[in-house]
């Protein structure tokens, strides 16, 4: 069977052979078609890419049809069954699972960075108490940029390396520190002898030093939750950092782009309108009426529904086990019975079956995320920590990729046509 696509131009009777790679045509190859030699051929117009593949990438695999994610190769499930975070992490840039060596050299090189420059202190003070902590987020990786000058040098891998490592490494840090200021508690300093998670358990939580000790369930339901949340291939955020990454910017901006991305309710926001919804609904037996509510287009069922799963989120499953264990730690939240409830309803009625409508990754996360004993302010900072790892090995990916370029779209212009100039008294 030909790899290739006929296209007949009926505005000339041209015909043109194109060819198919991975189910895919090339855009530029569309170029060739012309009226005439003076046109500029033909182009492909995709608003918000429906149906664009912007890179070719090895590190995330999804396929929504089937509820399938894996990261390099092993499944979802695999991971957070068995791996780390930070195990999870040196996959997703380097493309293998470390080795004991090489796992001891990277959570050494990771656990040695975890402090932030003293300055940063002074810049987060300029906060208000209530700035959002996700807006803080985005500040403090772009003031990062300006400590580390070398940065830039993205095409050196030593360097390019060194600021992954610093970017990773304090994530936790920034965010405990942003947290800490708006509860007015002082900040507290990286403890080199935990755990990624358990550091920042520790920098969030710690009040009386001495005392404070680590929950093990609960730093490994957090570790679970970040190494579900380190990449999902070219979503919006992915493609902010790939996008301003592209113009050999450094990784602290691009990752500020990322995550100012991240901040918008229909990205990293939705678990946080998960939770509003649970309360707004309030008892198990208001659940019937809201469904009918959402199925006469009053809102919508928040922590239902995917651009690309059509089936159960994968993410969505391993969450609602975990869940479980943390509720036997912080005891239940009471929203649960609220949340078990209407997905047992939604996936049993019409509506919601039709249109391929099931629990995605945000449904339950957030009410673990509430039990733990985090605002949900906090809860897309707490998805933006895991989704560096991912964010940075995509944009290393990019910058290795000989096909990429800066980062450029086509526009179809709709506005008027040359007309001069009519000084303001003529207008
Ligand atoms: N509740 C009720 N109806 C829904 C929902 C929902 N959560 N999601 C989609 N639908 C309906 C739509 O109204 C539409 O119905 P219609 O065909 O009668 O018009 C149909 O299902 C298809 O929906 P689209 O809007 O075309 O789906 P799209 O892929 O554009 O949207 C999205 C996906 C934005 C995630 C959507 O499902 C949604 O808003 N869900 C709720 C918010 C949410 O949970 N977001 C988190 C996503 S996961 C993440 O980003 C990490």
């Amino acid at each position: 069977m030909p790899e290739t696509l006929t296209i007949t131009d009926n505005r000339t009777g041209k015909s043109y052979e194109i060819s198919i790679a991975d189910g895919t045509i090339r855009a530029s190859d569309l170029r060739q078609i012309k009226v005439d030699a003076n046109d500029f051929g033909l182009m492909s117009y995709d608003p918000a890419f429906m149906n664009t593949a912007s890179c070719k990438s090895s590190i995330t695999y999804l396929d929504g049809d089937a509820g399938i994610l894996r990261y390099r190769g092993y499944p979802i499930e695999q991971l957070a069954e068995q791996s780390t975070y930070l195990e999870v992490a040196y996959l997703l840039l380097h493309g293998e699972l470390p080795n004991q060596t090489e796992l001891a050299a990277w959570q050494h090189s990771i656990t040695t960075h975890t402090f932030v420059h003293e300055f940063l202190k002074r810049a987060l003070e300029g906060y208000r108490y209530d700035a959002h902590p996700m807006g803080r987020l985005v500040a403090f990786l772009a003031t990062l940029s300006t400590f580390y000058t070398d940065a830039k040098r993205v095409r050196e891998p030593e360097i390019r390396m060194q600021h992954v490592v610093r970017i990773i490494a304090k994530m936790p840090t920034i965010a405990a520190w942003a947290f800490r200021h708006s509860l007015g508690r002082p900040y507290v300093y990286p403890n080199n002898d935990l755990g990624y998670c358990g550091n920042f358990l520790a920098m969030l939580f710690q009040i009386a030093e001495p005392k404070y000790k680590v929950n093990p369930v609960l730093e490994r339901a957090l570790d679970v939750l970040f190494i579900l949340h380190a990449d999902h291939e070219q979503n919006c955020s992915t493609s902010a950092a790939r996008g301003v990454g592209s113009a050999e910017s450094d990784p602290y901006v691009a990752l500020a782009a990322a995550s100012a991305a991240l901040y918008g309710p229909l990205h990293g926001g939705a678990n946080e309108a998960v939770l509003r919804m649970l309360k707004k609904i309030g008892s198990v037996k208001e659940i019937p009426a809201f469904i009918e509510s959402v199925k006469h287009g009053d809102g919508k069922l928040m922590g239902f529904g995917h651009r690309v799963y059509k089936n159960y989120d994968p993410r969505a499953k391993v969450i609602k086990k975990l869940a479980d264990d943390v509720f036997e730690v912080t005891g239940r939240n009471p929203l649960l019975d609220i949340a078990l409830e209407l997905e047992k309803i939604a996936l049993s009625d019409e509506y919601f079956i039709k249109r391929k409508l099931y629990p995605n990754v945000d449904f339950y996360s957030g009410l673990i995320y509430q039990a733990m004993g985090f605002p949900v302010e906090m809860f897309p900072v707490l998805f933006a920590i895991p989704r560096a790892s991912g964010w940075l090995s995509q944009w290393s990916e990019m910058l290795d990729d000989p096909e990429q370029k800066i980062s450029r779209p086509r526009q179809i212009y709709t506005g008027t046509d040359v007309r001069n100039y009519v000084p303001i008294a003529k207008r």
